[in-house]
Order: C-alpha cells, then structure tokens, then sequence
C-alpha cells in the first residue's frame, strides 16, 4: 500500500564534532554518521568557493601521487570526473579499465586491486557491476579505497555531489541542513545505485525523500530505506522542493552476479511509462516555485525527461556535474590527505 502523504517529522541532524576520523574508505553513506557525511559536504562547498591562495593550497594536495581509476563497468562521466578531481590536486592518474585488463582473462578483482596496490597508488577508486565489489577490494588492500558504484548498491560520490547541489540551490549551506525539503526520486529506483546513497544522505541531513514508480521501479519495500513509496508523480510535483529523475537501467534486468536478484522487464512500453511518470514541459509547470530539477546522467531524453525540462530553467544537471569535480576532490582529500 502506499504510503499517507503525512509524515511524522525526520529525527533532528546530530550537532557534535565527528566522533571518529573520516575514512579510511568511502563505500557508501548508508550508516555514514552526519558529522561525516557535513564534513565531506563542507570540504566539497570549500573546494568550490576557493581562490587564490586557498585554491593554489587545494592544488598541491595531492602532488606527487597517483590515484587508480579501476572501472570495471562503463562509465564516462564519473570516471573522467574522478580523473579530472585527482589531476586538479595535483595528482598523477593509473586508469584502468574492464575491457582492458586481465580481469577479462580471468584475474580476480582482489588481484587486480592488489597489483595495482603494490605499484604504489595513493587510493584506489572502484567501479564494479558487484554490489559490494568496492568493500571487498578495502577489506583486502592498505590504501583507501572509494565506490565509484557497485551494482545496485551505491554510489556515495554521486550522493555527496547531489547533498551539494541540494543545499547550494535550496539555499542550505549554512547550516548544512535539509530539515522541511522534500526531495522526490522518480522511476527506477529499484536499479538505482544514485538513489541509494541519496536516500542515505538526505536523511542524515534531515530531508525527506519520496520515491515514485510503479510498483516494479519503486517497490514498497524501499521504505526499508528510509523514504516514502508514491505512486503518482502528479501528487507529489506541487509539494517537492526537489525532483530528481531517473534512467530506467535496461541493462540491470539482467541476472549480475553479485545483486540481490535478477529483474523481470520492468516496464510494459515507453509510451504508457512516459503517461505516468515522464517530466514533460507539461509536468514541470506542476512544480512549487523554485523547486529544482535534477538527474545524475546519462538521460534518457524523451523517456524520464523531456529535452525543453533537461536544459529548461529549473535544470541544475550540469551543476550537479560541475560539482561532481569538487565532491571528488573533497573525497579524496579527505581521505588521501587529511589535514591534522
Ligand atoms: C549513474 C550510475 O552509473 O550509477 N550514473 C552516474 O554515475 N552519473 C546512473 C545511471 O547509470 O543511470
């Protein structure tokens, strides 16, 4: 059943100082404490206002290292993001890629990690089609080691530069807090690493997030998660401060190692999909005043999002990728160079 739009009111965010240093590994923000999770937020928030002096600092930090980019499942904006994050620190980049390395000849993903771990890289970032491919990696090598996505499981990166962008442009920087915004997560959400980690993420910082689908994209048990589960997306345009849509992930209908479970087609056809749940102009026009619209990419356009609403006024997409730079480099600073 669907769930009553009231709601009781989200547990206020945790003031004190992080109890524990940040990392040694970014796997995911589901258990991450919200000291953690506003630090990673606050260096992202520093790192993109900086000039000067403060900037030519932040470019040094990562002088004379390498950073691994090892992504075995194709990727063109996170893994150039990450790759443009460790060059902007001043770091080298060893990028490796699935189709590319022995893992096609049968190398395990822990040997690969080690190899490249005993040619002395600084961190190790991972992309694998293995929920749970990057913590194996950290629970056998030394450096630090960041999900760049792992199946369905998450995408933290992704998560920290959309609490970013979030709280940029709902104008909740300072304090760092989404307490009242109400972000909705639209169409397959069951696939979506992205939404994994958002949903984490905007918890901890004290926002709600409604997911809407049908059934098979948004099934109820992801209120396990922390969210809501809705079925009309026409309810919801009026009342969220945020919409952030979703790809249908046709390529993970398949059985993949590693996930939970494989996934019968999950939708009957474009046409009556787009019906019920794509952002057209139309649509748009539904939402509160100010309320933004965001999508982690690739987009489907024509399927979950029309061209005019992509590159229309409440677009903040391209911020979201500009601040995927900045989110990087606060990850690996912290995690690589961590200030006393
Ligand atoms: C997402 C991913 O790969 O999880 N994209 C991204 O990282 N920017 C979402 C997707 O593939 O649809």
């Amino acid at each position: 059943m669907t769930a009553a739009l009231s709601h009781t009111a989200p547990p206020a965010p945790a003031r004190s100082a992080p109890p524990a240093p940040i990392g040694p590994h970014l796997l995911g923000l589901q258990g991450m404490s919200a000291a953690h999770i506003r630090e990673y937020v606050r260096e992202t928030a520093h790192i993109a206002g900086a000039t000067g002096d403060a900037l030519a600092t932040i470019e040094r930090r990562l002088r004379g290292r390498i950073i691994a980019n090892l992504f075995f499942e194709d990727s063109t904006r996170t893994r150039t993001s990450f790759g443009i994050a460790a060059r902007r620190l001043g770091a080298d980049v060893a990028d490796l890629l699935g189709g590319a390395s022995s893992v096609n000849k049968g190398e395990t993903l822990i040997d690969t990690a080690l190899n490249v771990e005993a040619m002395g890289v600084a961190a190790i970032v991972v992309r694998a089609k293995q929920a749970g491919a990057a913590a194996l990696i950290a629970s056998r090598v030394r450096c630090p080691v960041i999900n760049a996505g792992d199946g369905r499981h998450e995408h933290p990166t992704q998560g920290l530069l959309d609490l970013y962008t979030l709280c940029d442009r709902l104008g909740r920087r300072d304090p760092l807090d989404l307490s009242g915004v109400r972000l909705a997560i639209v169409g397959d959400v069951a696939g979506s690493r992205v939404a994994r980690s958002a949903i984490a993420g905007v918890g901890a910082l004290g926002g709600e997030v409604i997911c809407v689908g049908p059934p098979a994209l948004a099934p109820e048990s992801l209120a396990r998660l922390g969210c809501r589960v809705h079925r009309s997306l026409d309810d919801i345009l009026p009342i969220a401060d945020a919409v952030m849509m979703l790809r249908i992930q046709f390529e993970r209908a398949e059985s993949t190692p590693g996930t939970p479970a494989a996934r019968p087609p999950v939708i009957a056809s474009v046409r009556e999909y787009r019906a019920g749940y794509a952002l057209t102009a139309q649509r748009a026009a539904m939402m509160k005043p100010g309320a933004i619209v965001m999508h982690p990419g690739p987009i489907n356009r024509g399927i979950e999002l029309d061209a005019d609403v992509a590159d229309g006024p409440r677009s903040v997409i391209l911020d979201q990728v500009r601040a995927g730079v900045w989110a990087r480099m606060a990850a690996l600073s912290l995690l690589v160079a961590p200030r006393a």
